[in-house]
């Protein structure tokens, strides 16, 4: 779905990677690890285009791109989900239907998707709350729901069970093996061994600016 090749990402002088080829099977989950300030945030965000980086080749869904401009076609079908995302202060079901809304969905078919979305992350009960009243985890259900309601062909979640303990996390990693067996294409950068361990994930590690495909 999505190979790239020489990927280099220089902050100033300092080369915070430089990959040689990173390669994304469609339908598959992936985890990257990698120590505190190796680069997974930087990388994910460079593949969501939220920021720049050069790029010697790329492929989406077999078509040769270039990285900059980043792609508009790409924009619209990866999405990133941030380690503290950033919600709306309307309600928990705007905030899920925004997306669709922005994309020019009528509302009433935008409502209906946003509602499966917020059964599916278990947050339906809080669609009329404001998102500045919900705890962490739930705030991290309801990015979730936003994100897949817009059914992007690569999701990218950033340290989804960072900052979660308990029940909370045990709920967003719940969530996790649904996306895979529904078909979605994840690269979640996680330190949460109960993430890395899931059946059927592949691991990248980003070491020393370097990719390793596990
Ligand atoms: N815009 C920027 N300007 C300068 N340095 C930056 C910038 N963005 C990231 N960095 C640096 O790049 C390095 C990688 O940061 P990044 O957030 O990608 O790491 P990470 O692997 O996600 O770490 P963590 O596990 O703590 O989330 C860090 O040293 C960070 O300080
Ligand atoms: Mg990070």
């Amino acid at each position: 779905m999505l190979l790239l090749r020489g990927l280099r990402k220089t902050l100033g002088e300092r080369v915070l990677f430089d990959i040689d080829t990173l390669a994304v099977e469609k339908g598959r989950a992936y985890v990257l690890t990698g120590v505190n300030g190796a680069g997974k945030s930087t990388l994910l965000r460079v593949l969501a285009g939220l920021e720049p980086a050069s790029c010697a080749s790329i492929s989406w869904q077999g078509e040769a791109l270039r990285l900059a401009p980043y792609p508009a076609c790409m924009r619209t079908r990866i999405v990133y989900v941030h380690q503290h995302p950033v919600l709306f202060s309307t309600s928990v079901a705007h905030n899920v239907a925004f997306g669709l809304l922005a994309r020019g969905m009528p509302k009433a078919a935008a409502a209906a998707e946003a509602q499966a979305a917020m059964e599916w992350a278990g947050v339906a009960h809080l669609q009329a709350s404001d998102p500045a009243v919900l705890s962490g985890g739930e705030k991290q259900r309801v990015a979730l729901a936003r994100a897949k309601v817009l059914r992007p062909d690569l999701l990218l979640l950033d340290e989804p069970t960072a900052n979660l303990d308990g029940a909370a996390r045990e709920q967003v990693i719940a969530l996790i093996p649904a996306l895979i067996d529904a078909g979605n294409t994840v690269i979640m950068a996680c330190h949460d061994r109960d993430l890395i361990n899931l059946p059927g994930v592949r691991r990248f590690k980003l070491r020393d600016g370097q990719l390793e495909f596990k």
